[in-house]
């Protein structure tokens, strides 16, 4: 949500703001807009709509003369997607230019105020107040550093804001708190930017800033400051992942790649984390005392993170017998949850910047819970505020719509739900055993599942279904989880209304939108459960639907007696099963959204890193 690009050095900043800005387009926008600063003054362009369009107003930024400027993606928050709320932003007196990701809460109040004081506005959005309180402030104080250090103090909400001032050309100041914000260290440069790949080419030498920090910075110099002003020292992390890695390398789109990424994602997130057929995870610190004490798990987060916290339910209490609720990040935050010292509170996140997640984990803590986080971003917000984090190593995840986070988050659940069952005795040791073997040659599986024929196979179902309105997923137990996963994603990026049941709830109420040709996806994969979910499909195919089925290639003689279309995947622990049964899933709604032209990476009014409550 949102993106900043901020540079200062000796080459034309426009080319290289429209560069990184490219790069964070995966965070969602619907307008653009850069600012180049030289002796002309600012130049501002801006534009709705998407980052071609603003590259083309500017003739790939050669119409911007300058060496310092900030540039960036707006995902519409106070006001439509135009020009005229397009960042930058200048303060009524042009002195200021900012660019801001975040949400300025008490924006009306300031504004107000602001507008008593004789500030001017051309736009609807929060962000002008920043530019003009700065202003405010600037004009007290007659120094940008203190002016910003007071603007802030009268912020609340979310910001990461890029800040130049017509005084100081040669000067750029950042701040940031609960949204984003990078220090990327150059020779004779420097950067700033919401996130890595949009400076990776040019440096990987980056900070990731606190909240409350704020950094002022030449091209030679940086200066960095805490919340009470006092100047700290930051040393750079190295950032060692290739930009391919943030590239499509061949593939049409970053979700299919994404998706075949899947077996090393596991490959990279489980096997250091398995030694001797042991689960060791010395990310964490929870001891077999504490362990012992739990009475209680949260599992907190949004969207397709959270639907793997509704199969951690399913797994982590067979394993461990503990009570595991899987609860949305927006709800718990409100919800006056009853935590305390015997409550464990696992956090999903894959950007760790959540602003839902990142609120109702800090509420957690507040309230006495140990926090646990499963982060895919490292040195992200959510993974700094956990008591313990165990990273996900998916590397960048670009596409909208995740794929490789939700596989590698779940394998997590897995090793964690190895770990507390046999810390507690819960779980049994063969079935330790059983499930050690299982996860370790799940990439294998999935990698099976990945081959051009199965591709092709889908592909011809989603060409065969891409007309359909209205799609039920069903399921049940673990079944029922991947359900809501299925469902998600043929929703985000498809645009296609579908619902996803627990396969016995059907007849309760939504069997009676069943009617002729509706499409009923029908996930089979618990054996135990097998016939009871088939009776559920008889009962919406005496309505007249259309059902495609889901279940293991073992199954695939008893499928067929009742339904139209099936998909097969392998076999594997019955628990694990689920890390499978998503991938077709994905792979469907993938081939659905194509052939309905459906922008699959960047999907209408979605985001990737969702810093807004
Ligand atoms: C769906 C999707 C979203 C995210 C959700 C949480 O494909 O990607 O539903 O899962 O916005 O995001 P993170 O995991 O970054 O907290």
């Amino acid at each position: 949500m949102c993106g900043i690009v901020g540079y200062i050095g000796t080459r034309q900043a426009a080319p290289i703001l429209l560069d990184g800005l490219s790069k964070l387009e995966y965070r969602g926008y619907d307008s653009a807009g850069v600012c180049v600063f030289s002796d002309a003054g600012f130049q501002i362009e801006k534009t709705k709509g998407r980052l071609a369009a603003l590259c083309e107003l500017t003739q790939d930024g050669a119409s911007l003369k300058g060496t310092l400027g900030i540039g960036h993606t707006r995902w519409a928050t106070h006001g439509a997607p135009s020009h005229e709320n397009s960042h930058p932003h200048l303060s009524s007196n042009g002195k200021i230019c900012v660019v801001h990701n975040g949400i300025i809460e008490n924006y009306l109040l300031l504004k107000e105020y602001l507008l008593a004081q004789g500030k001017t506005f051309v736009s609807d959005t929060d962000t002008e107040v920043a530019a003009n309180l700065l202003e405010y402030y600037y004009e007290m104080e007659g120094d940008l550093l203190r002016a910003a250090r007071r603007a802030v103090e009268k912020l609340s909400g979310s910001y990461a804001l890029g800040i130049l001032c017509a005084d100081r050309p040669d000067t750029m100041l950042a701040v940031k708190k609960d949204s984003p914000l990078i220090f990327g260290f150059g020779k004779g440069e420097n950067f700033i930017a919401s996130d890595v790949p949009a400076i990776l080419r040019y440096t990987r030498e980056v900070v990731y800033l606190n909240d409350g920090d704020m950094v002022e910075f030449t091209a030679n110099d940086a200066k960095f400051y805490n919340t009470l002003g006092e100047v700290v020292q930051k040393t750079p992390e190295h950032i060692t992942w290739e930009m391919s890695a943030a590239e499509k390398g061949g593939y049409p789109h970053f979700m299919m790649k994404e998706i075949h990424e899947q077996p090393k994602a596991l490959r990279d997130t489980i096997n250091p984390r398995i030694k001797n057929g042991r689960v060791v995870l010395d990310d964490i610190k929870l001891t077999p005392e504490y362990l012992r004490g739990i009475r209680r798990i949260y599992i907190v987060a949004c969207g397709s993170a959270y639907y793997v916290g509704c199969l951690g339910k399913y797994i982590l209490e067979k394993t461990c017998r503990i009570p595991v609720e899987p609860i949305l990040a927006s709800e718990f935050r409100y919800s006056q949850p009853v935590l305390g010292d015997d409550t464990l509170v696992i956090i999903i996140s894959q950007s760790g910047e959540t602003a839902d997640t990142l609120a109702a984990l800090r509420e957690a803590n507040n309230l006495g819970a140990r926090t646990l986080a499963i982060v895919n971003v490292v040195g992200s917000a959510i993974s700094k505020a956990a008591h313990d984090v165990i990273y996900t190593w998916a590397g960048p995840e670009i596409a909208v719509a995740t794929t490789k986070a939700y596989s590698t988050q779940l394998s997590v659940l897995y090793l964690l739900a190895m770990y507390i069952g046999d810390a507690l005795g819960t779980l049994p040791g063969a079935e330790y055993n059983a499930m050690c073997k299982a996860l370790l040659q799940l990439p294998d599986r999935i990698e099976e599942i990945l081959t051009k024929e199965n591709l092709a196979h889908i592909e011809a179902l989603a060409e065969e279904f891409k007309g359909h309105h209205d799609v039920f997923f069903i399921g049940r137990n673990l079944d029922s989880a991947t359900c809501l996963e299925g469902s998600l994603k043929l929703k985000e990026i498809a645009y296609v209304h579908s619902e996803a049941y627990a396969a016995g709830e059907l007849k309760h109420g939504p069997i009676s939108l069943i009617e002729d040709n509706t499409l009923v996806i029908a996930v089979s994969c618990v054996p135990e459960l097998f016939e009871k979910t088939m009776s559920n499909v008889k009962e919406v195919k005496a309505r007249g639907a259309n059902v495609l089925g889901l279940t293991t290639a073992n199954y695939e003689h008893e499928i067929t007696k009742t339904v139209d279309r099936y998909l097969l995947v392998p076999q594997t622990h019955p628990l694990l099963q689920p890390s499978l049964n998503v991938v077709p899933l994905q792979i469907f709604s993938y081939y659905v959204a194509l052939a309905r032209g459906c922008d699959v990476d960047k999907p209408r009014n979605l985001a990737k890193s969702v810093t807004v409550e």
